[in-house]
């Protein structure tokens, strides 16, 4: 017997009704802002991910599913959507002409971390990017999608928003050097990890997880109160904007983000629901990342949603939206070829109709009819038909109606 890789699963049955239901918010809601969709390749060169992320961040230096092709090339499955969505916006020249552009997308991603409830080396993630404009309403607005995307799935009341700012490169080599200067102060007290972020990437020690590097940090000087007067003055906006659209957010000036491309804006939907894994969704500004893969100076702003997380999130508050089947009909040898018309003829209305194909008794369909949790049963028996006509049960209070075949879908359509 084979069995699935580490880190990997299968996703089926009652589950599917939360991804369904999630994956309809995701296409309505997207469109409605005006996004459109990009599907971009599953399969970059590792490069992008290189020059995008950052080498030295812990999705590049140990997450990635790199490999050389039979080519010699160097590849890697996309550990995250925005490296690859920028590479298209330059490949494909989007940032030709005004205005601002707006795409989102939904698919797998693929990080090589220790598995455990709510991390996994294939999770799904629903994202969105916004190119062309540097104003502080686009990052209020992308915010603001993020928000009503939980508070459509029926979970925007565990979940609270923080944001910070993480300068830009006029005022965070500045800051950077502060903190070099503070955690070299500490060193010995920082765990290996931190010991080398101290001379690759120090902002990183502030995110450190470790008890001791938490201590050591928590006095640590912080980006807010070094920022240039451009980076605070777009802070200050993105807050105001906030405010007038009424969503609520916390300050949190030690959130730094694992990815490089970050500049100014960043932002978490965070969870106490969970022990560990409690982001949700996060993203930020990341103004010179086209330039930084070829491209022009194009900003650029976007957020994106571990869809797992979110499923085990909307398990664990107790929501059910599994799918309901609207009719399961009731069907018998002798009533099959009429029975079959008439199931294709409601499929054809759209309506979700299943039904027996052991064609068994009556009491043993009725008995996979309740299971089924269709809202009605729909009996074709021989006796109905003499009359051009059904039996029709309403699986909730018992009720039962004989309907006449002319007028099953009229009156189907009044109550489904
Ligand atoms: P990220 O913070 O790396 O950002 O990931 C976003 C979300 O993906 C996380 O908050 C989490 O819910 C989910 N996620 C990440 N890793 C895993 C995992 N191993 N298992 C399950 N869920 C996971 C980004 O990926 C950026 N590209 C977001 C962005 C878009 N920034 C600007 N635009």
């Amino acid at each position: 017997m084979f069995r699935k890789v580490r880190g990997f699963r299968d996703i089926y049955g009652e589950e599917i009704g939360y991804w369904r239901k999630i994956e309809e918010v995701i296409y309505s809601l997207s469109e409605s802002f005006g996004y459109s969709e990009y599907k971009m390749p599953v399969l970059e060169k590792a490069e992008v991910f290189d020059r995008g992320i950052g080498s030295t961040t812990d999705i590049v230096e140990k997450e990635m599913f790199a490999f050389e092709d039979r080519n010699g090339d160097l590849l890697a499955l996309r550990p995250e959507g925005t490296a690859g969505v920028v590479r298209g916006v330059v490949e494909n020249k989007l940032y030709a002409g005004s205005g601002v552009k707006k795409y989102y997308y939904y698919g797998p991603m693929f990080r090589r971390e220790r598995p455990q409830k709510g991390r996994y080396r294939q999770f799904y993630q629903y994202g969105v990017e916004a190119f062309g404009s540097a104003s502080p309403l686009v990052d209020a607005e992308v915010i603001q999608l993020l928000c009503s995307f939980f508070d459509k799935c029926g979970i925007g009341e565990f979940l609270r928003l923080e944001i910070n700012s993480i300068g830009c490169p006029e005022c965070r080599p500045g800051y950077k050097n502060k903190l070099i200067e503070y955690f070299s102060k500490y060193e010995k007290e920082l765990c290996e990890d931190c010991k080398r972020r101290l001379s690759t990437n120090p902002l990183r020690i502030l995110d450190c997880k470790v008890p001791g590097c938490k201590k050591v940090a928590s006095d640590a000087p912080v980006m807010i109160d070094y920022l240039c007067s451009e980076c605070r003055k777009h802070f200050d906006s993105v807050k105001y904007y906030l405010e007038i659209s009424g969503i609520d957010y916390d300050v949190n000036p030690f959130m730094v983000r694992g990815l490089d491309y970050y500049v100014r804006t960043a932002f978490e939907m965070i969870t106490d629901k969970f022990e560990a894994n409690s982001t949700v969704g996060a993203g930020g500004r990341y103004d010179g990342l086209v330039k930084q893969l070829g491209g022009p100076d194009y900003p650029g702003i976007g957020f994106a949603v571990g869809i797992d997380r979110l499923v085990n999130l909307i398990k664990e508050a107790g929501l059910t939206y599994e799918e309901t089947l609207d009719i399961f009909m009731v069907m018998f040898p002798e009533t099959v070829d009429a029975g079959l018309k008439l199931l294709k003829s409601l499929r054809d209305e759209n309506w979700g109709v299943d039904m027996d194909f052991e064609l068994g008794s009556m009491k043993s369909q009725l008995k996979k009819a309740n299971r089924s949790q269709a809202s009605y049963v729909v009996i074709v028996g021989e006796e109905e038909l003499g009359k051009n006509a059904v039996t029709l049960k309403n699986m909730t209070d018992g009720e039962q109606q004989l309907v006449l075949l002319d007028e099953l879908k009229n009156i189907l359509s009044q109550k489904l």
